[in-house]
């Protein structure tokens, strides 16, 4: 057989599936508390089995997957190397983001707080209660910021050991504009409910429903610009105190 015949069925495919496959996780596999880094684990852009994972993995995974810029790859895969237990560790497990009260915190959209239980992975229950603020067929702004505040308010009312650190709120704040402005449009700052939960529910990304990747570059200025507005947009709870830890939001 030619070489050219062998390798025809491997060009069609590539052609016709510019992206990761998806396969869940094994049970051998590390998954953890992000729900779009555990779906790029599932598709191949990061290593499946969730372990040993270094900034050049993490920069091309993010942008092959999700057009981050690579300047935004490399400040985010700084949060993945420094929860990381190893002093000076180059790479990072994605079981290790869940660390309590690092970057992890509590009031998640879709995992429920340390104090109640298993806190990293997803919470249909919790998830639920988030849904229920998210009023409209296309998220905005405005119900992000609702679903993010009822979120802590309940936490703060139920949880004995709720506590949100400075980090912890910035944290918060990014991974809703995430949703706005990576799962969805930078620009309008708007993103389709039915892609939000098929990522969150199968940790997969919503190719089959017709999500596509950004066409534009995201930056971590376009994130910022959203955080921002989610911040105005939130009547409650305020900002937590200033606890001298550092702020990597600005
Ligand atoms: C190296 C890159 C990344 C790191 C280190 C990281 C880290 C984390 C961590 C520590 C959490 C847990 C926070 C919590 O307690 O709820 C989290 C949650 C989250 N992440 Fe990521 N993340 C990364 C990339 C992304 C990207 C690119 C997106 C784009 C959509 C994203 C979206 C989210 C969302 C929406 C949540 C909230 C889950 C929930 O509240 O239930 N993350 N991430």
């Amino acid at each position: 057989m030619k070489f050219t015949t062998l390798l025809f069925p491997a060009v069609v495919l590539g052609a016709a599936c510019p992206y990761g496959t998806f396969k869940p996780e094994e049970p051998t596999d590390t998954r953890g508390v992000c729900p779009m880094l555990n779906a790029l684990s599932n598709h191949g852009f990061l290593p499946r089995n969730g372990r040993n994972i270094n900034e050049n993995q993490t920069v091309n995974a993010l942008n092959d997957a999700l057009n981050l810029t690579p300047d935004f790859g490399r400040f985010l895969f700084t949060a993945g190397r420094l929860s990381n237990p190893k002093p000076n560790a180059t790479t990072f497990n994605l079981n290790h983001l869940d660390r309590h009260d690092l970057f992890e915190h509590d009031g998640s959209l879709s995992r429920q707080d340390a104090h109640f239980g298993q806190w990293s992975r997803f919470n249909q229950t919790v998830w639920n209660w988030t849904l229920q603020y998210y009023t409209g067929d296309v998220l905005d702004v405005q119900m992000v910021a609702n679903g993010r505040a009822q979120r802590h308010m309940r936490s703060n009312l139920t949880d004995p050991e709720y506590r949100l650190s400075e980090v912890g709120h910035e944290f918060s704040v990014a991974e809703n504009a995430a949703i706005l402005s990576i799962i969805g449009d930078k620009v309008t700052q708007t993103c389709p409910k039915k892609f939000v939960d098929f990522l969150f529910t199968n940790e997969q990304l919503p190719y089959s429903i017709g999500w596509k990747k950004s066409g534009l570059p995201i930056s971590l200025q376009d994130l910022l610009r959203t955080y921002h507005d989610i911040e105005e947009a939130t009547a409650f709870p305020p900002r937590p105190a200033s606890d001298n830890s550092t702020e990597i939001f600005n």
